[in-house]
């Protein structure tokens, strides 16, 4: 039965702590798809290498991670949930098709360029041939889909650019994945900088609310959201262009409660922005408890965690290796005996 599913896979880099962009942008949609898809889902931890980790906290985050996909709803007994360390063929992969991605694509990456200005003292190897890397993570599993947020999409078009390339050098050997972005909360925008996304590797601040904040962090973040400086007119209104800190605010509030902007338009009407603020920090707090709480709960329980690790990198290495035997009978590597 479970050959006919089709398979859905993503990942998520534990270079920080989750936010509310990586859980409306991603994990969302990835839990309660469990029952029509085989999910694959991992802790991007070689990806974070492409920046500087402190050894112990890229430890600690992973595990973290792995917890809190759980809590959100990944049920591991249906989902394959693993560390991408643990399943070696997608650096074996990834090697491979950084041979088959050219480096002008490369260049034109819009991540690359933004975590270049970022990070302009470490603009390593890895951070440039990143996508290879993503594409090999993606190609192994043969998925239908790739679920993710708006920022990664061009990531998963060079992937299925290097997929067409690949099997029309060698004959059909990879599935070509479909991106699959969310109608709302695709691009969760930083709370007081709503030009920028709402990011966890970036500094600590205030714009932005992590799965595991307390309560009335959550709360005073929203309270000190920026609505926008239009003095005339203060309603709440989707107008991204003139009012983005009211757009992201309704966009957060529409993906928490699935209400449509028209709905939370009429529901503010003739209110000011501060009962708005209100509302959408108390949805977000009341989405986000029974996952923080569940969290902290799996998290003291390291003996699972590990288990979990274990049986979800041997699932996914199984299939994963199939694809890479493949892949290295084509290129033309002499099989191990
Ligand atoms: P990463 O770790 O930056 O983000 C993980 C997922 O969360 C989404 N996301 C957001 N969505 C909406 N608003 C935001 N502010 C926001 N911030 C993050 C991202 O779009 C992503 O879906 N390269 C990937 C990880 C990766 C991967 C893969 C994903 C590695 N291999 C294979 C899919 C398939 C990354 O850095 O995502």
């Amino acid at each position: 039965m479970d050959e006919k599913k089709k398979v859905m896979l993503s990942g998520i880099k534990p270079s920080g702590d989750l936010t509310l962009g990586s859980y409306l942008g991603a994990i969302k949609n990835w839990a309660e798809r469990a029952e029509q898809f085989d999910c694959y889902y991992f802790m991007a931890d070689l990806h974070a290498l492409t920046t500087r980790q402190n050894p112990a906290d890229l430890r600690r985050r992973t595990l973290e991670q792995l917890a809190q996909y759980v809590a959100c709803g990944l049920d591991p007994e249906k989902n394959t949930l693993f560390i991408q360390s643990h399943v070696p063929a997608h650096a074996e992969l990834g090697w491979v098709l950084n041979c088959y991605t050219m480096f002008g694509e490369l260049s034109r990456m819009t991540q690359f360029k933004d975590k270049s200005k970022k990070n302009a003292d470490n603009i390593n190897g890895g951070l440039f041939t990143y996508p290879a890397l993503m594409a090999a993570d993606i190609l192994l599993y043969q998925p239908d889909y790739v679920p993710v947020g708006d920022d990664q999409k061009q990531h998963v078009e060079l992937t299925r650019d290097v997929a067409q390339r690949f099997n029309n050098l060698y004959s059909e050997t990879f599935k070509i994945p479909e991106p699959y972005i969310p109608k709302v909360g695709a691009r969760v925008m930083d709370l007081l900088d709503p030009a920028s996304k709402m990011s966890k590797s970036d500094d600590i601040g205030n714009g932005r609310v992590c799965l595991m904040d307390r309560p009335e962090d959550i709360a005073r973040k929203f309270k000190r959201a920026v609505t926008d400086s239009d003095t005339d007119e203060h309603c709440v209104r989707y107008d991204p262009e003139r009012k983005p800190g009211v757009a992201n605010l309704m966009q957060i509030y529409a993906s928490c409660t699935g209400k449509s902007f028209e709905d939370i338009e009429t529901e503010f009407t003739g209110q000011g922005y501060g009962a708005f603020k209100t509302a959408v920090g108390d949805s977000v707090i009341e989405m986000l408890r029974p996952i923080r709480e569940e969290a902290q709960r799996l998290m003291k329980d390291k003996s699972y965690l590990e288990a979990l690790c274990k049986s979800g990198a041997d699932k996914a290495s199984y299939i994963a290796n199939k694809t890479l035997r493949k892949v290295y009978k084509k290129v033309g590597l002499v099989p191990r005996t």
